[in-house]
Formats: structure tokens, C-alpha cells, sequence
């Protein structure tokens, strides 16, 4: 598959890129700032795009079988970044006719209980609130472009750099805990997951939670 990969300098998106190339993938890198470091690989092109520009979008598209996101807002910036990147990306895929998108959303999203998202429970962190509440938003206008073929990939509450095990189960709409109750995941076996899911197509049109 030739793959464009959104947010690709980003901690988890390094991660991404580096699982995609070692199945055999050539991706397209896109960032800001046009560099990721670490990577360095014949199928790897690293290019400067702004994923809230609907039009660049479109015309890095071009060729490309696959789009996968791992955008974030930077710090500085209002978690409404997420929104508009959403919509443009959306924007662009149906104007470049590419319909395969896999999506690193937030586990705010996830149900902890019959009615509860994890955002709404009380042991939600209140500094991650404005952001989990983008990427809700975000994943709203997701939701409605039921043209594309679409899978919001949610990590576990906890997802740090670690080890890639290979190891990782999936629920869909749900937070993925152990029996402790700990929601955890490294980016290296997100990153297996998430090709995985770009791989299969099995989660077309659903929010699905990683984790152990
Ligand atoms: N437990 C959880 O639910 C959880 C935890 C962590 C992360 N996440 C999700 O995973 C996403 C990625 O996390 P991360 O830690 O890997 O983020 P990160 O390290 O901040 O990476 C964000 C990436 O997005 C790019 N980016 C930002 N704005 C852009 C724009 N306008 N145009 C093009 N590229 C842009 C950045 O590159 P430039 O700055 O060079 O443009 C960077 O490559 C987060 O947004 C969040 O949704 C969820």
C-alpha cells in the first residue's frame, strides 16, 4: 500500500511510520515542520504539509491508496486544531477519491461504563478535558462521512514509548483495561495495531479502544 501518513514527526506517528515500512509499505511523511528524525528508509519521503488545508491535502493525496492520521495539536495550540484538521482531511479524501482513512483519536471518547465516557468520569483529568473534547468534536465529523471508509483508532488512557510485544487487544467503543483496572499501552504495539486495522479493514466504521 502507499500510505499518506499525517502527523508523521509526532511520537506516535515515528512509530507508525516505522511499522508500515517493515510490512513492506511505502509511506509519504507529512508534518509542519517536513523532517522526521530517526527515519531513514528508501520507501520513506518526508514532506512539509498543514493538515487543516484542505487543498494541500487534495494534492498530496495523489497516488495514495491510504490516508493515516496521527495528528495532534501542538502545545501551544487550541485542542479546536483537531477539529479543523478532521474536516479538511475528510475534505480532501473525497476530492482525491481516496476513501481508507485510519484515525489516532483519544480514549475521552471510550465507554468505563454503560453510559460513561471516560471524559465524563470523575477520574478524568481536568488539564486533558479541552483536548478530549476537540477530539470528541472531531470524531463527530468523522462519524457523519459515512462515504469513506473510516476506523477511529483510540489508545489506552496511558500510552507511553515502550516495547513492541506484538501483543494488544481491541474493543469497540470501549477503554481497554486489565483486571486491575490499569488502561495502558506502549505507542510501539499501538503502532502494530494500527497497521493491523489499516491492513484488515476489519473496524470500517467503528471507534475502537487499544490496549493490554
Ligand atoms: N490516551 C490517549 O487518548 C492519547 C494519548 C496520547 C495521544 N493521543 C492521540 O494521539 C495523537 C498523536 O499524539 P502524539 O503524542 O504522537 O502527538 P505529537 O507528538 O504532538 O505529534 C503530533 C503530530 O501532528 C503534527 N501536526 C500538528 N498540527 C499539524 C498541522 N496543522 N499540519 C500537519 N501536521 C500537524 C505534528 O507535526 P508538526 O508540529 O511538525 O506539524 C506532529 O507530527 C494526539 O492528538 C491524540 O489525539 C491520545
Amino acid at each position: 500500500m502507499k500510505v499518506l501518513l499525517l502527523g508523521a514527526s509526532g511520537r506516535i506517528g515515528r512509530r507508525i511510520a516505522s511499522e508500515l515500512l517493515d510490512r513492506g509499505h511505502a509511506v509519504t511523511g507529512v508534518s509542519r515542520g517536513g523532517t522526521v528524525e530517526e527515519i531513514d528508509d528508501p520507501a520513506f519521503t518526508s514532506l512539509a504539509g498543514d493538515a487543516t488545508d484542505a487543498d494541500a491535502l487534495t494534492k498530496l493525496l495523489a497516488g495514495h491508496d491510504a490516508v493515516a492520521s496521527a495528528l495532534g495539536p501542538s502545545g501551544e495550540e487550541s485542542p479546536d486544531a483537531l477539529v479543523a484538521m478532521m474536516t479538511a482531511v475528510v475534505e480532501a479524501m473525497r476530492r482525491a477519491s481516496v476513501d481508507r482513512l485510519v484515525w489516532t483519536g483519544g480514549a475521552g471518547i471510550l465507554r468505563v461504563g454503560p453510559e460513561t465516557r471516560l471524559v465524563d468520569s470523575e477520574e478524568f483529568p481536568e488539564e486533558w478535558k479541552p483536548v478530549a473534547r476537540a477530539a470528541v468534536e472531531a470524531y463527530d465529523v468523522l462519524e457523519a462521512a459515512e462515504d469513506l471508509r473510516w476506523t477511529y483508532l483510540a489508545p489506552a488512557a496511558l500510552i507511553e514509548p515502550g516495547e513492541r510485544t506484538g501483543e494488544y487487544r481491541t474493543a469497540t467503543g470501549e477503554l481497554v483495561a486489565d483486571e486491575e483496572g490499569d488502561s495502558r499501552i506502549s505507542m510501539e504495539d499501538f503502532a502494530v495495531a494500527f497497521v493491523d486495522e489499516l491492513e484488515s479493514g476489519e473496524g470500517v466504521h467503528a471507534k475502537l479502544g487499544v490496549g493490554y
